[in-house]
């Protein structure tokens, strides 16, 4: 199997909070990212496609073509925004690494138009990240 591989970056704000739950009970459950004050991270994001090598132009997808697609749907609506308020494809979505990188498949898996989607890895830190293959 052939993989390609973008990687992007953006800086959000976000906070994990139950509005349901008091706040020693938010403390509990999502600790210092349920500070009332959000916080923020610098993201990455590693979009990975699958495919066979095009005889013409020796790639599965040019990677200007990648990126373009990622800066369009993805960073464009998220870099330097609150992620729990001002981002549509994360609306009522609970703003975790997790659900962050489900909604970014969604929003690429039909839009990338040469090759396959076939991972989103999504850095909330360097040592915190999640994979996401689709479902
Ligand atoms: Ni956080």
């Amino acid at each position: 199997m052939l993989l390609i591989t973008k990687r992007l970056g953006f800086s959000s704000a976000h906070r994990l909070f139950d509005p349901e739950l008091s706040d020693d009970e938010n403390l509990e459950v999502f600790g210092k990212c349920s500070y009332k004050g959000g916080h923020g991270h610098n993201y990455k994001l590693e979009v990975t496609v699958s495919g066979e090598i095009d005889e013409k132009t020796g790639m599965i997808i040019d990677v200007k073509v990648l990126k373009g697609i990622v800066e369009k749907e993805i960073i464009s609506k998220l870099d330097h925004k609150n992620l729990n308020t001002d981002v549509e494809i994360l609306k009522d979505t609970m703003p975790t690494v997790e659900n962050i990188a489900v909604k970014i498949w969604d929003a690429l898996d039909l839009k990338i138009e040469k090759g396959k989607l076939f991972e989103i890895k999504l850095f909330e830190t360097n040592d915190n990240f999640v994979t996401y293959r689709g479902r």
